[in-house]
């Protein structure tokens, strides 16, 4: 068989592979043992068959010999077995048995008679198992016996619901232990799909069989290995932008001393923008630990009007529609600085937002904030929430920005035990959302 016609009949799942194996390793020891109990008893129950019937049949021979002829009839079925069946005549018409077992049971038959009569075997061909001895006793008359080797293997009626009843609860056992050995590797590949650094997700469980608890320490302790260098990354970020925020003030005070030029007002542009950079690498670095605040209970209305207000006030078009009233225990400064973050980018790359609230089936609040800009391309959405990520359009390069508001907005969510979606309306332009309890 080719490998490509073996590996079609080849199951894909560990599962169901280790099953097959183990069944028909079982099925095939099982068969073995049952056939050789099988093959024992058949054996034991030939011989015992064959030594009856050699004596039984020695001695039947010998009274109808000895009877006269007219009292043979009644003695007939006195001197029958249920493995043979004497009868006067010559008996139906055969074939020479050419099995070896007629000549076997001739010769056992002689040898009981005492080698007094010559016995000849043969098979009824229209009639199976059925055999034919012929003889002729003292007095000239022929003989038959007839023997039907019947109940050899006396197989118990019942015996193939045992069978079918082992077969089955090999079966289960066999994929009850399937399952248990092969569930944990499922665990583990749930438990590294979804390892996300971003979220607090509880630990495997470290109990259970030695193998699967030692598997699931080296995955939590892994988990936390990536942790630590994350954190240690967003410490670097952190400690590198506080660090240039003193030379960068220091540069601009000096470049604002300078005399009044085109190229002292490209100096003070350019230092604005370092230092806004380096203010977004210094609230990513914090916004990973969620900034210490403490939930408080706030008017969810009256939340997102201050911060509409504060954006009209300097002429932004912000606008606010449709809001589900509602009190929501969280931390404002946090979903302020989500919300502010999609506000800024829905007026960097489309001039004006909208921002809405809703509750979702679940009973979670979602604040959109939705614009008419160019959107984000479908398979960039996901990429739009990774730290630094920009999309590389000739818009981007003139409108600054860090790349970091996405991901700040996303981190800040998960502080508030909540998250960020992306998506892009049918109409255009895209839909921000925190969506949060
Ligand atoms: N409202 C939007 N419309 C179109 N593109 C957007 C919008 N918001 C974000 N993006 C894209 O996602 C990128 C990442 O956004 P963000 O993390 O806020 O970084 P930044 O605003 O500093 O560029 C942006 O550079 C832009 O390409
Ligand atoms: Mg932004």
């Amino acid at each position: 068989m080719s490998r490509y016609s073996l590996s079609r009949w080849w199951p894909n799942t560990l599962r169901s592979r280790l099953f097959l194996i183990l069944f028909a390793g079982l099925a095939v020891a099982y068969g073995l043992s049952f056939s050789i109990l099988f093959a024992e008893r058949y054996m034991s129950a030939k011989a015992i068959m064959l030594g009856t019937l050699e004596s039984d049949l020695a001695t039947s021979i010998a009274v109808i010999d000895r009877l006269p002829a007219e009292e043979r009839p009644d003695w007939l079925d006195r001197l029958s077995r249920g493995s043979y069946r004497l009868v006067l005549g010559p008996g139906l018409a055969g074939v020479p048995d050419l099995s070896g077992r007629g000549k076997e049971i001739a010769d056992r038959i002689e040898e009981a008679a005492g080698y007094k009569f010559a016995v000849r075997v043969e098979a009824i061909p229209s009639d199976g198992n059925r055999l034919q001895g012929h003889l002729t006793l003292s007095d000239g008359s022929p003989l038959t016996i007839d023997v039907t080797p019947r109940g050899v293997v006396p197989l118990a009626t019942w015996l193939p619901y045992v069978f079918i009843a082992q077969m089955v609860l090999l079966i289960l056992f066999t994929w009850v232990a399937v399952r248990e050995a092969v569930r944990p590797l499922g665990d583990l590949a749930a438990a590294a799909n979804e390892l996300d650094p971003n979220k607090q997700a509880p630990l495997l469980i470290e109990s259970g069989p030695s193998e699967v608890a030692h598997a699931a320490r080296a995955f939590n302790a892994m988990r936390g290995r990536i942790a630590d260098y994350l954190e240690e990354r967003v410490q670097i970020l952190a400690a590198i932008s506080h660090d240039l925020q003193t030379p960068i003030t220091r540069m601009r005070l000096r470049a604002e001393l300078a005399d009044d030029s085109a190229e002292k007002d490209k100096l003070v542009k350019d230092l604005a923008e370092i230092e806004r950079l380096v203010q977004d690498g210094i609230a990513y670095a914090r916004s990973s630990h969620g900034n210490g605040e403490k939930p408080t209970r706030i008017d969810l209305a009256s939340f997102i009007d201050s911060i509409a207000y504060d954006y009209q006030d300097v002429g932004k078009a912000v606008s606010v529609e449709g809001i589900v009233q509602g009190i929501a225990v969280t931390k404002p400064h946090s979903l302020r600085r989500i919300l502010t973050n999609f506000i800024d980018n829905a007026l960097k790359f489309a001039g004006a937002a909208t921002i809405s609230v809703g509750k979702s089936d679940e009973g979670y609040f979602v604040v959109t904030v939705a614009d008419h800009g160019p959107g984000i391309p479908d398979d960039k959405l996901e990429d739009a929430m990774q730290p630094f990520f920009r999309i590389e359009t000739s818009r981007n390069r003139d409108t600054g920005g860090s790349g970091l508001g996405l991901a700040i907005a996303q981190q800040l969510a998960s502080t508030i035990e909540g998250s960020v979606r992306l998506r892009n309306q049918p109409q255009g332009g895209l839909a921000a959302e925190v969506i949060f309890r």
